[in-house]
């Protein structure tokens, strides 16, 4: 069985850069065969990592529900999931990538979401590592979309309300079914005259601190230019990304 990471946090703290990273990081060192969700509902973990939008599980979803009565004859709604499941994913060099989409609208998504949740416990342990970009609702862990999680890293930023969220994330992940190994706290784009201040408020938290991503102005700059993150590369990114992979190697089946 692999080895499974999910990021969480609060909007726009940079858990999306922090999960195309980590990817292209694994995929770097060798460490495939990666399964990249992107389980946020405002998808853009795709672009991040330099690919076309794709259809989204919430939209195959949408479209078994409204064209279950016409499917062919001997079609099982299940079989018929699954092969959309298997044609939505996108398999590029080292990772594949699954996006969730927009999550339950009206009707009853239960049946499906249970089809979903199977899908993902059948495809995951083929891979080394399944890593998991998160909206800070935690939705598709606390709905078991998604399996039990090895590592939970919860990003924030200079923003006081990013760590009432790194709380509130606790909390939920407490209440939810699914095992959590590991839970730390990294922060990302500290401006420096502010880092003293902020490390003595995130040391304070009940989650352990990780490490610390620096604000990058290359990030912004190759976001506006091309849009996704292919091509950056830095030594302090990637002594932080060493850190956290190495961390959850080492505390593996501990
Ligand atoms: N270390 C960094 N240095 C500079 N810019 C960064 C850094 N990390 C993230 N950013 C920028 O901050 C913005 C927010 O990042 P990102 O989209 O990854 O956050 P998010 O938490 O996924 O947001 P959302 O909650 O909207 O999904 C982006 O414009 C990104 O390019
Ligand atoms: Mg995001």
């Amino acid at each position: 069985m692999g080895k499974s990471i999910a990021i969480a946090g609060k909007g726009g703290t940079g858990k999306s850069t922090i999960t195309a990273m980590i990817i292209k990081y694994l995929v770097e060192i060798g460490e495939g065969p990666i399964l990249a969700i992107d389980a946020d509902p405002d998808a853009n973990l795709g672009t991040l990592l330099g690919l076309e939008q794709g259809t989204s599980v919430g939209e195959l979803r949408e479209d078994v529900l409204a064209t279950f009565k016409n499917f062919p004859a001997g079609m099982s709604k299940a079989a018929y999931v699954e092969a959309g499941l298997h044609d939505i994913m996108v398999e590029m060099k080292g990772f594949d990538l699954i996006t969730m989409g927009r999550g339950e609208g009206p009707g009853c998504y239960c049946y499906l979401n249970s089809l979903i949740r199977k899908f993902y416990d059948d495809l995951a342990p083929s891979y080394a590592w399944v890593v998991i970009d998160n909206e800070a609702g935690l939705e598709h862990l606390s709905r078991r979309t998604t399996g039990n999680i090895d590592a939970l890293l919860i990003v924030v930023n200079d923003n006081p309300i990013s760590l009432q969220t790194a709380e509130k994330v606790n909390k939920i992940t407490e209440q939810i079914s699914n095992v959590i190994r590991l839970k730390y706290v990294v922060t990302n784009m500290v401006p420096e005259r502010r880092r003293e201040a902020l490390m003595e408020k995130v040391k304070a938290l009940s989650v352990p601190y990780l490490c610390d991503f620096p604000l990058n102005e290359n990030i912004s700059d190759l976001i506006m230019d091309t849009g996704s993150l292919k091509g950056f590369d830095d030594p302090e990114f990637r002594e932080r990304l060493k850190l956290i992979i190495d961390t959850i190697d080492t505390k593996k089946g501990g």
